[in-house]
């Protein structure tokens, strides 16, 4: 369908503005890794110490995101790039409102986080790798989905059917196999505090 007849409005307050009275710097923490791996629980951990600080955050999440915004959607090549791009938008709205915005997604692929990285400012996009062995998540297997997968149960499943990009350059590097979920929120938010995105006095 053609756009011509829409037009984008500038809007009164600006992104610094909303950021300000946050006092904060907005940014997307792009948390990437096989399931099981930790991401969600990760990003969990580093939004509590967030909010203790009195950061304003929000978390989106692969399984709750499928639930609503992106029901529907399978886990074939083409829906997972969907997937991903419709999560981009939404984030990038996040970073305009002021937020520190989690997004907790497998994203496989390294060219869907690239463009998700460019749809935002330069800084903005801090990539988060979980980098659990697979063998690792297999044993956690919180949610019995590797044991099924491994029956043929569920297709493309990541790590076993379909594959992982690992990143190659990621802002953040989280073992999560070597370090507790508190300290590995820990090295997250002193990346935060280091690169100035929240000033904490
Ligand atoms: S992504 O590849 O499109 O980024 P997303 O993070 O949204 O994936 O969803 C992953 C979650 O969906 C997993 O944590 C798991 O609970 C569930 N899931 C169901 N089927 C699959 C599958 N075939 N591959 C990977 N995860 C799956």
């Amino acid at each position: 369908m053609s756009n011509k007849n829409i037009v984008w409005h500038d809007h009164h307050v600006s992104k610094n503005e909303r950021s300000e009275i946050k006092d904060q710097k907005p940014c997307i923490l792009w948390f990437t890794g096989l399931s099981g791996s930790g991401k969600s629980t990760v990003a969990n951990a580093v939004e509590s110490q967030l909010l203790t600080l009195k950061k304003h955050t929000y978390l989106l999440d692969g399984d709750n995101i499928r639930m609503g915004l992106n029901k529907g959607l399978t886990f074939s090549d083409e829906d997972r790039i969907e997937n991903i791009r419709r999560i981009g938008e939404v984030s990038k709205l996040f970073v305009d409102a002021g937020t520190i915005v989690l997004s907790a997604f497998i994203s496989p692929f390294q060219n869907e986080r690239d463009v998700v990285r460019a749809l935002v400012e330069e800084g903005e996009f801090i990539e988060v790798f979980i980098d659990t062995p697979l063998e690792v998540c297999e044993s956690r297997d919180p949610k019995g989905l590797y044991k099924k997968a491994r029956k043929g149960e569920i297709p493309n499943f990541t790590g076993i059917s379909s594959p992982y990009e690992a990143p190659t350059n990621p802002e953040i590097h989280i073992k999560t196999a070597d370090f507790d979920i508190e300290a590995c929120a820990a090295q997250i938010v002193s990346y935060l505090k280091e690169k100035s995105y929240i000033d904490v006095r």
